[in-house]
């Protein structure tokens, strides 16, 4: 691992964003076209730091940097006696001041993130990852339709806000998942059907969208719409609003909050393929029609071994249409128990998707759907499949790490 003596300080990605909404959020705007982000708020970013150990611990070797690069004379001075101050900082910058994924990634002008479930906050090993290696947050499942509105228009935020709240705390951008899914939404919206569930959708978008508004910089507005032939996935949604919901949707959301980004979100549309394609023609089509719409997300729940070709090719056809592009749910998943083989053939994997993100300017980041495989949905799901993430059930680093390091330029 090593050492950049001028990396940015971890978790400090950014002030929150109340009070200074608009011109943070124009800053953002700006610097993803440039490829450069917006400088946390000083004060904000010493608090972050403050929060964790590890954080302190580069503070204190950022400090010692900063000496070296302040005082580049005495360092230049030849017959300066061993064991100065000025050699211990650089001592410390060479040998101790490891990079952190957040830092690398923040370095590069992305967004690294991971789903949290905020419960998970109360053990130490997850609370000291998340707090250092990640510049980013969604909730894993506190902001959906079931959890934000289990009765129609009665409103339950504490969950969310739990995140939103962490991720103001600790200096990351936050990410909001998701308002309107087939999945996880309550049993009163999924029996209501034409007016009605139109009516309920908009209404479930507004309060959700208002309430966060400044605090999340964008919103999956619709998440897995179609299915992998690229025509309309049948559920409550379609069936009962026919095709015009997703424009309904994303109309409901910009009246909400004319700042948020708004993204269409959805998975096995990684590479150009007949899913991809359905979404390339609707962003298309909106943004030919005026229909607003900023952002796509690619979930990329993937298999060991199969990163497709053709992801960086797909992400510039969006790019070109003139919006964003995310990976939102990044996880790589291989038969348990893992190989060793699984393992370097995972770590290459990740690696791969971060070079592709940091491949396209467009590409706003790359978010990891949890941090350690002790908590991953994916056995629950695919039975003898797991091993996806990055840090393994006991929270060691696995080989992903070092790769997805490497990657993002540590050395
Ligand atoms: O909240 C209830 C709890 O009250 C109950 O006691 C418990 C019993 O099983 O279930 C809890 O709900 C679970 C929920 O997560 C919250 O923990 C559900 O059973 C469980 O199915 C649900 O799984 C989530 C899944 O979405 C639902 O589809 C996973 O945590 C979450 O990682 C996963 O995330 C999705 C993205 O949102 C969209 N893309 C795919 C991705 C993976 O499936």
């Amino acid at each position: 691992m090593s050492h950049g003596s001028t990396a940015p300080l971890p978790g400090g990605r950014r002030g929150p964003l109340p009070g200074a909404r608009l011109g943070a959020l124009a800053g953002a705007r700006a610097g993803a076209r440039s490829g450069a982000r917006p400088e946390a708020q000083p004060g904000t970013r010493h608090r972050a730091l403050l929060r964790s150990t590890a954080a302190l611990g580069a503070l204190a070797l950022a400090g010692a940097a900063a000496l070296v690069a302040t005082a580049p004379l005495a360092l230049a001075t030849a017959d300066e006696p061993a064991g100065t101050a000025a050699d211990a900082a650089d001592a410390a910058a060479d040998t101790d001041a490891a990079d952190t994924l957040a830092q690398l990634a923040s370095a590069r002008g992305k967004d690294i993130g991971f789903a949290l479930t905020a419960n998970y906050l109360n053990e130490t090993a997850y609370r000291n990852i998340a707090d250092t290696e990640f510049n980013f947050v969604v909730a894993e499942n506190a902001m959906k339709w079931d959890a934000t509105e289990p009765q129609p228009n009665q409103f339950s935020f504490g969950a969310g806000d739990q995140v939103a709240q962490y991720a103001a705390s600790s200096g990351k951008g936050l990410y909001g998942h998701t308002l309107v899914w087939h999945a996880q939404a309550p049993g009163w919206a999924q029996s209501l059907s034409g007016a009605a569930l139109e009516g309920a959708m908009t209404n479930h978008i507004t309060g959700v969208v208002n309430h966060f508004e400044g605090q999340v910089e964008a919103w999956d507005v619709v998440n897995e719409a179609f299915n992998d032939d690229g025509s309309r996935r049948s559920s409550f949604l379609q069936n009962g609003m026919g095709n015009g919901w997703i424009e309904t949707a994303f109309r409901a959301a910009r009246a909400a909050d004319p700042n948020v980004k708004l993204c269409i979100n959805d998975y096995s549309v990684e590479s150009v393929n007949a899913k991809s394609t359905a979404i390339y023609n609707l962003v298309a089509d909106f943004k030919q029609r005026g229909v607003p719409i900023d952002c796509v997300g690619f979930q990329s729940h993937l298999i060991v071994g199969q990163v497709p070709s053709s992801f960086q090719q797909n992400l510039e056809r969006f790019a070109a249409l003139g919006v964003d592009v995310r990976i939102t749910e990044l996880d790589i998943r291989m038969s348990t128990p893992a190989s060793s083989g699984n393992l370097q053939q995972q770590a290459s994997d990740y690696a791969s998707v971060f070079r592709t993100c940091l491949a396209v300017q467009a590409c706003q980041g790359v978010t990891i759907w949890g941090i350690t495989d002790r908590y991953s949905w994916v056995p629950g799901t695919f039975p003898g499949q797991g091993a996806a993430l990055v840090w393994d059930e006991n929270y060691a680093p696995k080989p992903a790490y070092n790769a997805i390091y490497t990657a993002l330029g540590g050395a």
